[in-house]
C-alpha cells in the first residue's frame, strides 16, 4: 500500500538536509583545486557568479517542482506535463534524428543513449526526464559509496594513529593498495552503505532530517577548527595566495565551463535529490530564502575547505594536487607532519569532516530511488531501501572490482569501447565520466526548458512564494514590503531560467562530451 507522504518536520531541519546533500566531496576535494590552476580569486568571482545566475534559478526550479507536485521526478515531470503537448514528440522525432547524425560521424555510444532517450521520449513524453535523474542518481550511488568506504577506512586509521606516512610515494602505495583490493574496497562500501541506508530506513523526519540536523554543525564546528589550526601555522600566506590570489591570466573559457559544471555539481542539480527534497516540503514554507541559505552554506563550505586545506598543504612543503591524489596522497601527509603530537587528530578530524560530507550527500542521493519505488513501485519504505541499497551495493561491488584497471570485467570493456569509441582507464571513471559530463547536464537542460517554458514561470514562481496566509497585521505589512523585491527577484528568475540557464547548460554538455571545443 502507498504510504502517505512524509515532510521535513521544520525549515531549519529542511535546510540542513538540502545543505548536507550540496555540501559534499565536490566542495572539499575538487573545488579548492580547480580555484588554485584557474587564477585563484578570479575563478572565484567567475563561480560565485555561475553559482548565483545559474545555480539559484535551477535549484528554486527543482525544489518548486518537487513541492508543488508532492511527488518525486517521475511524477513530477507527469504532473505538470499537458497530455495535448506535442513537445515531447517533437522533442523524441529531433532525439531520433540527431541520433542518426551521430552514427553516421561514428558517435556510435551518444548516438545510442540519445536515440534511446529519443524513443523513450516519444512513448513516455516528459516522465522520461525525471526517469534521467532518478537513474543517475542511482549510478552515482553506486560509485560515491566506493569513495566513501575509503574514506571511512582513512578516518578509522587516522583516529588510531595509524596514517602517518613517511614519503608521498609511501602514501600513494597505501591508496593503491586499498583500491586495488576488491575485497577491501568491497566490506568498506557495504561499512559505508548501512549507516547510509540505516537513515533512510526511518524516514524524512526521524532519519534523513534527524541526522543532518546533528552532522551538519558538527561538520561546521570541524571547518572552522581545521581553518583556524591551519591559517595560524607558519608559512601558511603561500597556499592562501595560491588558492585566492586573483590571476584574470589564468582564466579560460575552459575554466569558465568547468566553474558552471562545478556549481552545478555542487547544489547537487540534475540528480533527483532537490526535487525529491522539495517534495517533502510542506505548503506553506517559503522555498525561497530556505533555497537560498542551501546556497550560502555550500558556497561558504567551498571557501573555506580551501582555505583549512591550502595554508597547511604549504606549509608543510606539500604541493597540491587533483582529486584523490589530493585527499589520500597528500592531506594524511600534511595534516599528520603538523607540528606538536597531535597530527593524528588533525588528520583524523580532517577524515570526520570528509565522511560527515559523503554520507549526507550520499544519503540524499539514496533518497530519490526509495522514493521512486515508493511512489511507482507501491512499496513501503522499508521495502524500498533494502532493495535499493541491495541494487546499489551488488552494481557497487562490479565496480570495486574494477576501480583501477578493466582487467577484471574484460567483456565490459570491450562493450564500452563499442558504444563510445575510446575508453577510460576503468569502470569507475567510465561511469564517473558518463553521469556527470553527459547526464547531469542534459538534465540541467531538462529542467530549466520544463519550468521555463512547459510548467510555466508565473505558475512556478507562485510555488516558490507560497506562505501561509498572514495571520496578524505585522505579517500582512511584511508581506506587502516584501511584494516589491519578490516581483523583481521573479522577473530576474524567469528570465535566467527561459532563456540563459538552458543555453548556458546546453554549451556545457557539448563542452565535457567533447562535442565543442576551445583552444583557450
Ligand atoms: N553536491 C555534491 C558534492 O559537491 O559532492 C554532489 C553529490 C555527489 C551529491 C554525489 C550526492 C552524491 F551522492
Amino acid at each position: 500500500m502507498m504510504e502517505k507522504r512524509e515532510h521535513w518536520g521544520s525549515t531549519f531541519g529542511f535546510i540542513m538536509a538540502g545543505a548536507g546533500s550540496a555540501i559534499g566531496l565536490g566542495n572539499i576535494w575538487k573545488f579548492p583545486y580547480i580555484t588554485g590552476i584557474n587564477g585563484g580569486g578570479a575563478f572565484v568571482c567567475v563561480y560565485l557568479a555561475c553559482i548565483f545566475f545559474i545555480g539559484v534559478p535551477v535549484l528554486l526550479s527543482e525544489l518548486a517542482l518537487g513541492r508543488a507536485s508532492q511527488r518525486g521526478p517521475i511524477g513530477a515531470f507527469g504532473y505538470f506535463s499537458r497530455k495535448s503537448s506535442i513537445l515531447p514528440k517533437v522533442i523524441g522525432g529531433f532525439g531520433l534524428g540527431l541520433s542518426a547524425a551521430l552514427f553516421a560521424f561514428g558517435s556510435n555510444g551518444l548516438a545510442l543513449m540519445v536515440g534511446l532517450i529519443g524513443i523513450a521520449f516519444l512513448v513516455k513524453g516528459w516522465s522520461v526526464a525525471g526517469f534521467c535523474c532518478t537513474a543517475v542518481a542511482f549510478l552515482i550511488l553506486c560509485y560515491y559509496i566506493i569513495i566513501g568506504g575509503w574514506i571511512l577506512r582513512y578516518a578509522i586509521l587516522a583516529f588510531a594513529g595509524k596514517l602517518s606516512f613517511a614519503t608521498a610515494t609511501d602514501a600513494t602505495g597505501c591508496f593503491l593498495g586499498m583500491a586495488g583490493d576488491g575485497w577491501l574496497s568491497a566490506l568498506l562500501t557495504i561499512g559505508f552503505m548501512v549507516p547510509c541506508a540505516g537513515v533512510c530506513y526511518f524516514g524524512v523526519k526521524k532519519g534523513i532530517e534527524l541526522a543532518s540536523k546533528i552532522m551538519m554543525p558538527v561538520l561546521l564546528v570541524i571547518i572552522f577548527v581545521l581553518v583556524i589550526r591551519s591559517l595560524t601555522l607558519p608559512g601558511a600566506s603561500k597556499g592562501l595566495e595560491f588558492f585566492l590570489k586573483p590571476d584574470f591570466t589564468k582564466l579560460t573559457t575552459q575554466g569558465l565551463l568547468e566553474a558552471l559544471g562545478h556549481a552545478f555539481y555542487s547544489l547537487s542539480l540534475g540528480m533527483a535529490t532537490m526535487i525529491t527534497y522539495g517534495s517533502y516540503l510542506p505548503r506553506q514554507r517559503n522555498i525561497f530564502s530556505a533555497g537560498l541559505w542551501i546556497v550560502l552554506l555550500d558556497t561558504c563550505v567551498a571557501l573555506l575547505a580551501g582555505i583549512a586545506i591550502f595554508p597547511a598543504v604549504f606549509a608543510m612543503g606539500q604541493s597540491p594536487a587533483a582529486g584523490p591524489g589530493l585527499i589520500f596522497n597528500i592531506l594524511p601527509l600534511t595534516f599528520n607532519a603538523i607540528p606538536g603530537s597531535l597530527g593524528w587528530l588533525w588528520n583524523g578530524l580532517f577524515f570526520l569532516l570528509m565522511l560527515i560530507a559523503a554520507l549526507t550527500s550520499a544519503i540524499s542521493i539514496f533518497e530519490p530511488g526509495v522514493a521512486a519505488l515508493m511512489e511507482h513501485a507501491k512499496f513501503s519504505r522499508h521495502k524500498a531501501v533494502i532493495v535499493t541499497a541491495g541494487s546499489a551495493t551488488v552494481l557497487g561491488m562490479v565496480i570495486c572490482s574494477s576501480v583501477l584497471t578493466w582487467e577484471r570485467i574484460p567483456g565490459v570493456e570491450a562493450l564500452f569501447q563499442t558504444l563510445t569509441g575510446a575508453c577510460r582507464a576503468s569502470l569507475f571513471e567510465q561511469i564517473d565520466y558518463l553521469c556527470s559530463s553527459w547526464v547531469l547536464p542534459l538534465n540541467g537542460f531538462a529542467i530549466a526548458l520544463f519550468t521555463g517554458w512547459i510548467w510555466g514561470v508565473s505558475r512556478a514562481s507562485r510555488e516558490l512564494y507560497r506562505r501561509g496566509v498572514p495571520a496578524t497585521t505585522l505579517e500582512r505589512t511584511e508581506k506587502i514590503r516584501s511584494l516589491f523585491f519578490m516581483r523583481l527577484s521573479v522577473s530576474f528568475w524567469s528570465i535566467f531560467i527561459r532563456f540563459i540557464a538552458p543555453v548556458l547548460v546546453l554549451i556545457m554538455f557539448l563542452y565535457a562530451a567533447g562535442i565543442v571545443k576551445f583552444t583557450k
